[in-house]
């Protein structure tokens, strides 16, 4: 797959994902992008390591990890301070960072300066912008500073108040036709790839067909280009309700119960910690202590 990656380090890189799109697998490897969203250094490591081709620094941070009811709340600093940790942890998927809500609302300048910071200070690679037509002069002006944008359409998480909620978007004729406008217009204005978040599977196979960079689905069905998911909800760490299309391959959130259940128990039990587990004196000092001179002899 010329172009996936750095020949060199292996390191994937923007360019290469575009390249993805119409690579042939006639080399035994699929072009699927895989991607999940992460927000810390030892998840990042382990994904890297498992092979994930980007990890996207979400705000669904907001509510996975730091227990909000939706994304609007996300602070760039908040983003800055999770993609530094993620930064750490990966050497060869792509960094893309989410730009949280109000950070691209402003105006070019500010959208810009938001975006650098997420590049200069925490080390993404990419950044993710929401919305399709009305944010095209946004993201063209953001590939103009050399920052390489994924879009993201569909259920856009941020427009939940305008949206009336989380719902699958473009159900009927006009709103399939104007995902299909957007999708055609982030494509025009530069971007890289395209997330389709909760769309019918086949508006983004269609939709996928259409385009030239590739489109990575999350509950869009399997005829996207790759797919995304959240990690928590993967490996079972979301709480409350998993969406249909967050297929669980773990119950870490049973195991994480489980242990520090046992952990209690042991402490309260006198269990833990075993000698094993702890450390001990020289003889020669044990001594001192148990015949009562320790105090004198230390003071002296
Ligand atoms: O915030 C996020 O994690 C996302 C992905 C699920 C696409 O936007």
């Amino acid at each position: 797959m010329s172009g996936t990656f750095d020949a060199v380090t292996g390191k994937i890189t923007a360019p290469g994902i575009l390249a993805r799109k119409f690579a042939s697998a006639s080399n035994g490897s699929s072009r699927k992008i895989v991607a999940l969203a992460a927000y810390d250094y030892p998840t990042a490591q382990l994904i890297d390591d498992a092979g994930v081709d980007i990890v996207l620094v979400g705000d669904s941070l907001g509510m996975v990890v730091l227990g909000s009811k939706n994304t609007l709340s996300v602070t760039v600093d908040e983003t800055v301070y999770h993609t530094r940790a993620v930064r750490r942890g990966i050497w060869r998927a792509l960094l893309v960072a989410d730009m949280p809500y109000g950070s691209y609302h402003l105006g070019d300048a500010d959208a810009v300066r938001n975006a650098l910071r997420l590049v200069k200070e925490a080390g993404a690679e990419a950044v993710k912008v929401e919305g399709g037509e009305r944010r095209v002069d946004r993201i063209a002006r953001l590939v103009e500073a050399d920052i390489p944008v994924m879009g993201h359409i569909g259920l856009t998480p941020q427009s939940v108040h305008s949206m009336g909620g989380f719902r699958v978007q473009g159900k009927t004729i006009d709103a399939a036709e104007r995902l299909l406008r957007d999708a055609r217009a982030v494509e025009a204005a530069g971007a890289f790839s395209i997330v389709l978040e909760c769309i019918p599977r086949e508006l983004a196979a269609e939709i996928t067909r259409e385009l030239r960079i590739p489109t990575i689905g999350i509950g869009a069905g399997r005829d996207c280009d790759g797919q995304i998911l959240v990690l928590h909800d993967l490996i079972g760490l979301s709480l409350g309700r998993a969406p249909r299309f967050a297929r669980r391959y773990a119950n870490v959130a049973e195991t994480i119960s489980r242990a520090v259940g046992e952990y209690v128990q042991d402490v309260r039990i006198g269990a833990f910690p075993t000698d094993a587990e702890s450390y001990e004196l020289p003889a020669d000092v044990r001594e001192v202590l148990s015949a009562g001179r320790f105090e004198k002899n230390i003071c002296v």
